[in-house]
């Protein structure tokens, strides 16, 4: 099954970036937000986006003026009913997530296949929760989406080989390297980094070394692009906690997945980082301040 008309829906960081690339890789892209203010926002992140790629002659005009023309908003969900391939990119609540997808199992054509971008929840309970678990697959992409070459393909206990293949696919027509994931705790990257972040905030909370000094390590010494602890102001302090919230509790015992007290201090007081100006780093749009 070729994928060539996708749904997003949520166009915010993830959902906007996601929703650029498919219209990049040819698809016509119907973006769901819940108001027609939210779906502009999204399709003018996009718009800057491949005005920046144009700029840095990454992308040629006309390229993105085919992706601009094949981007449709929308705040009816109805409008995704006919599209091959639904991509959820709404906020990390399971609960929303699992109402969206009984939702959209009930209302999309029978071939559709619904993926999510969660970061860390069980695809197998969105699966179950769509009513068509051997069409739902996970898809997730880095931020920023754009940019970032890896899709991760989430194969669930019940997703079909053809689902799998048809996921894969898009993920390269949108120009990322697809890698496989069992249906585990952050799947592969997640599994890795979120750790490798919490740690990093363990050892600033310990006073074993300064933030900077963390992430000139990672960076100098890894040849990370960036530090750890940048990376978390990068990605959102809220984001990663909720992310620990939901694996510690699933699994209490695994002493890796306790929430750090600084990290949770930090995001009380509105640290979240990039996206509040505020994190470890002041920031400045997408850029550390100084
Ligand atoms: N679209 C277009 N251009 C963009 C962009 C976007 N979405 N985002 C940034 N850019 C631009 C920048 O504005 C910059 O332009 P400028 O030079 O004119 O200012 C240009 O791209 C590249 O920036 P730089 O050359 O200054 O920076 P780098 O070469 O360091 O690349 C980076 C930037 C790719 C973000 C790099 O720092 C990097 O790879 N960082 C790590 C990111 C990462 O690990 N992401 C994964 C996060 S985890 C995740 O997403 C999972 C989730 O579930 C939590």
């Amino acid at each position: 099954m070729q994928v060539k008309r996708v749904g997003v829906v949520g166009c915010g960081l993830m959902g906007s970036g996601i929703a650029q690339v498919a219209a990049l890789a040819g698809c016509e892209v119907i973006a769901r937000e819940v108001t027609l203010e939210l779906a502009q926002k999204g399709l003018a992140r996009i718009h800057g986006s491949l005005a920046k790629l144009v700029e840095k002659g990454r992308l040629k005009a006309e390229e993105a003026d085919a992706a601009r023309a094949r981007l449709k908003p929308t705040t009816s969900l109805a409008d995704l009913k006919d599209c091959d391939l639904v991509v959820e990119a709404i906020v990390e609540d399971l609960d929303q997530k699992k109402r969206l997808f009984a939702e959209l199992g009930k209302l999309c054509k029978r071939e559709t296949i619904l993926a999510s971008n969660t970061s860390s929840f069980p695809i197998g309970e969105m699966a179950d929760a769509s009513g068509r678990p051997e069409r739902f697959v996970g898809l997730h992409f880095f931020n920023p989406v754009p940019l970032m070459k890896l899709v991760e393909v989430i194969q669930g206990r019940k997703t079909l080989p053809d689902v799998v293949a048809a996921a894969r696919s898009f993920g390269e027509a949108c120009g990322k390297t697809p890698i496989l994931a069992k249906d585990t705790p952050g799947f592969v990257v997640n599994r890795l980094l979120v750790p490798l972040l919490h740690e990093a905030v363990l050892m600033v909370e310990r006073g074993d070394a300064t933030f900077k000094d963390v992430d000139a390590g990672l960076e100098l010494g890894c040849g990370h692009p960036m530090g750890p602890i940048k990376l978390l102001d990068y990605v959102g302090l809220d984001t990663t906690l909720s992310i620990l919230e939901g694996w510690h509790a699933r699994f209490p015992s695994e002493p890796a997945f306790k929430p750090s007290e600084l990290l949770k201090r930090m995001v009380k007081e509105g640290k979240l980082g990039r996206k509040s100006g505020r994190g470890f780093y002041e920031w400045e749009g997408d850029k550390v301040k100084g």
